[in-house]
């Protein structure tokens, strides 16, 4: 792996102490001395401190005429801090690290700041530092300090019964294992930053740095985990600048790159963490179209943080291939197997923006704008799957003429079912049209869909099904059905972020009110006294029978984008510079 951060050999390093004064030395340290220094007494590590300052000062005021340097190039950056660093107090102090590191950059490094002056810009709201590094002021409303205190809930559980494993099962009151890497923790931790919650992001952070391992011989969803695992560690190192989190991404990230075998552009659905060998389903060779094609802005965050360009290129590779053979029969909307060994798309399966095709769309989107808007064609193809969707896809139920987006069955019989899944194609119309030149009515679509989302949560429980279907026949009174196979509720995020994005692009506060009767069925019929949150059986009683299951999206996605939808203040994560990817985990938009 590649060591970063070596454009930081001019700037000075800092050291700091336990009760969190940092305090600034110049020299020629280098790496190996920095990490005796721990170990050195605390007195004695002063007393080196106080004389090195003292020199700095007299050699300083020597050579105030001369236009040499007066610091020597040091090579001890974040990652020595890392090393260096020990315990809880980690994250605190990468967190301002980072801060001070930025700082410096902005005031000309050689200058020590006023400790005032220093806190008084840490304070400032809502920040943006100059590497894209955000500052997180924590909840700004009694709204969003009850979506922190549902998060809580949620981790104190998992915490109790479940610490170290996958998932909680709350009812029970024991785990799930389903990678066996402590998937909450992972998932979650980039939310418990954004809240600020300080004391959950240490224990997170410890327990990664500690306990979390890759080593296991079993096959994983290379999809999931890439979503979920990788791209939670992605987004930890970027809103930390903790170094630890990019070594583990990129352990990770090797491992998952198994997926992609004998140089085919189409990955394998399952790959084993431990010997990177890789599979298909057991009764097939096709991978879904959505996985295959949702693990791109990952695997580029991945590239460019540690400058291994592979991991980009096979994921990329993929994007590319679809792209070549296109979908031309549906106007670029695609069918929804691939086959990994012949790289061609299985014919006549259903056409969908529900679960195995989704994510595809919205991630043309947002590879474009990750990429700074460079690739073209990426654009291309979402415009043209989006003109495709709202001619075969988009109709109006009866009789309120609610607008969804159904599906083509075979690719060819319309059936007028839509998953809950499918209100992420809200969010990310939203997002094209405020961000990638989309026209007009995109948005008025993203909004009709975020009412039609709506909708589905006008049931007994207030709490949204799986799939809804909508009624066609005009002598019919409602709109929405609910089967009963399809009346369970994962406490899925997609209305809410779609919510979310068209808060921020239209700011009508209708959308607040709508995420926060969300929450409130979701504490109402989903709480489970001791510890955490469950999956419920039907959404149309308030006889609630639970599936015993707390989905990691709970708290990787659904709490974090109610609590962004719910701040005053729209400004924390700004969309030109973040891309949220498929679970929720932003990562920075960069021109490459
Ligand atoms: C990506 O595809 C190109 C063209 O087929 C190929 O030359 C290259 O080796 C592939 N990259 C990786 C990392 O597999």
């Amino acid at each position: 792996m590649n060591r970063l951060g070596l454009g930081r050999e001019s700037e000075l390093p800092f050291l700091v102490t336990e009760d969190g004064a940092r305090r600034k030395t110049i020299g020629g340290l280098r790496t190996a001395i920095a990490r005796y220094w721990r170990s050195m007494p605390r007195l004695l590590r002063s007393i080196l401190t106080i004389l090195l300052i003292v020199a700095i000062v007299f050699v300083g005021s020597t050579l105030t005429s001369s236009s040499s340097p007066i610091v020597a190039p040091i090579s001890a950056d974040l990652e020595a801090q890392a090393h260096i660093n020990n315990g809880n107090e980690i994250m605190h102090q990468k967190v301002e690290a980072a801060q001070e590191e930025e700082l410096r950059e902005k005031e000309g490094a050689v200058v020590a700041e006023p400790a005032a002056a220093a806190e008084e810009k840490q304070q400032q709201p809502n920040e943006i530092k100059q590497d894209g590094r955000p500052v997180f002021r924590g909840p700004q409303n009694d709204r969003q300090r009850a979506v922190v205190a549902g998060f809580k809930h949620a981790w104190a559980g998992y915490k109790a019964h479940a610490w170290g494993h996958d998932q909680l099962k709350p009812i029970s009151k024991s785990f799930s294992d389903w990678f066996d890497t402590g998937l909450t923790i992972v998932d979650s931790i980039d939310t418990a930053i954004i809240m600020g919650l300080k004391e959950e992001v240490d224990e997170a952070t410890v327990w990664i740095r500690d306990s979390l391992s890759f080593e296991k011989d079993r096959y994983v969803n290379f999809f999931e985990a890439t979503i979920r695992v990788l791209g939670g560690l992605l987004s930890a190192f970027h809103l930390t600048g903790d170094t630890m989190f990019r070594d583990r991404a990129a352990d990770v990230g090797h491992r998952l790159a198994g997926a992609f075998q004998g140089g085919r552009p189409v990955p394998l659905s399952d790959v084993n963490l431990r010997t990177r060998a890789a599979k298909s389903p057991s009764w097939s060779d096709e991978s879904s179209l959505s996985e295959v094609t949702t693990v791109q802005l990952e695997f580029r965050d991945l590239s460019r943080i540690t400058g291994d360009k592979t991991f980009e290129e096979l994921a990329f590779n993929t994007s590319k291939h679809i792209h070549e053979i296109g979908c031309a029969k549906h106007g670029g909307l695609c069918d929804m197997y691939v086959n990994a060994k012949t790289g061609a798309f299985k014919p006549g399966t259903t056409i969908t923006f529900g679960a195995r095709a989704d994510s595809y769309y919205e991630y043309l989107l947002k590879q474009y704008l990750q990429t700074g808007k460079t690739i073209e064609w990426l654009l291309a193809d979402y415009s043209q799957s989006m003109s495709s969707m709202s001619q075969l896809l988009l109709r109006e139920s009866e009789p309120s003429k609610f607008r969804f987006v159904g599906e083509l069955i075979g690719g060819d019989s319309f059936s007028p079912k839509m998953d809950h899944l499918v209100c992420f194609l809200s969010g990310t119309l939203v997002l094209g049209k405020l961000y990638a030149g989309q026209p007009d009515d995109h948005l008025q679509i993203a909004k009709d869909l975020g009412a039609t989302c709506h909708e589905m949560y006008k049931t007994t429980t207030g709490l949204a099904p799986e799939i809804a279907h909508f009624n066609l026949d005009a002598s019919k009174a409602d709109d929405v059905i609910i089967k009963p196979l399809d009346s369970h509720c994962l406490l899925r995020p997609e209305a809410i972020e779609a919510w979310f994005y068209l808060y921020r692009g239209t700011g009508d506060k209708k959308y607040q009110e709508w995420g926060w009767a969300a929450f409130e069925a979701i504490d109402k019929y989903a709480r489970i006294a001791g510890g955490g949150y469950s999956s419920v059986n039907n959404v149309k009683t308030t006889k609630v029978q639970y599936r015993d299951l707390m989905e990691s999206f709970l708290l990787a996605e659904t709490f974090k984008y109610l609590y962004l939808l719910l701040a005053d203040d729209q400004s924390e994560l700004p969309l030109d510079r973040w891309i949220f990817n498929t679970e929720g985990h932003p990562l920075p938009i960069r021109t490459n």
